[in-house]
């Protein structure tokens, strides 16, 4: 049976990053499943589509094909066989991917992609929902989370280093707005699994959660 690392937590408290880098490590697969559900948002926003219609919502989730390729162990996300990867990591198509997620009909759709690619491949998948609902028989969970004012101040950073506007009021409030929507969604909102451990990166760098979460994982696997 494949060995699944889940890492769920809120938007911004790094999950992205120590799961690349310990897939690396491991030589597991890396599965981003955000960014599936911000190449839906994409699609929706394309066609001109109102995150509140979910008619509309549901309909156009019904063509857009979302499919998963790796290339130099990297993640590639084809929407209706286009490499859409380089347009996902816009405010703009975060917010409409949380907006959007709440559907079950784009949720029921990304989630049966998730599992396929754990069912025979060991990965370590970030998320929402991984714990709870995609891959409940996980070997390890883990909850990734840090205060909003941390993860307010590392996104500002990140925006600056990019040379882009930055204000890290106008952050903060974002990441409170879509922490609420993705925890008091009806469909698998974002929590704690019960036998998740909670590790809370606040006042820790890196190579802190990456060893930490390295720790866990190797107890296991044995
Ligand atoms: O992790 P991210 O910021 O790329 O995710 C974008 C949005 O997608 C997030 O705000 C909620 C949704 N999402 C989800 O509902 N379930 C997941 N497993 C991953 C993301």
């Amino acid at each position: 049976m494949a060995f699944n690392i889940a890492i769920d937590g809120p938007a911004g408290a790094g999950k992205s990053t120590i799961a690349k880098t310990l897939a690396k490590e491991l030589g597991y697969v890396y599965v981003d499943t955000g960014a599936m559900y911000r190449a839906m948002a994409y699609y929706f926003l394309q066609q001109g589509i109102d995150k509140d219609d979910e008619a509309a919502i549901i309909a156009a989730a019904d063509d857009a094909d979302v499919t998963i390729r790796y290339e130099n162990g990297a993640q590639q996300v084809l929407l209706n066989g286009e490499n859409v990867t380089a347009s996902l990591r816009t405010e703009q198509v975060g917010n409409m991917a949380s907006a959007t997620s709440v559907y079950p009909a784009v949720r029921t759709k990304l989630v049966a992609l998730q599992q396929k690619l754990a069912q025979t491949t060991d990965v370590i998948m970030d998320g929402r929902d991984i714990g709870t609902c995609v891959l409940p028989q996980a070997q390890v969970k883990i909850y990734l989370t840090a205060s909003v004012e941390t993860r307010a101040k590392r996104r500002y950073k990140e925006l600056l280093e990019k040379g882009e506007p930055a204000d890290l009021e106008k952050i903060a409030a974002d990441i409170e707005e879509r922490d609420y929507r993705d925890m008091h969604r009806e469909m698998s909102p974002l929590r704690q699994a019960e036998d998740a451990v909670l590790v809370d990166s606040s006042e820790m760098n890196i190579d802190e959660v990456v060893a930490a979460i390295r720790g866990i994982a190797a107890e296991k696997r044995g």
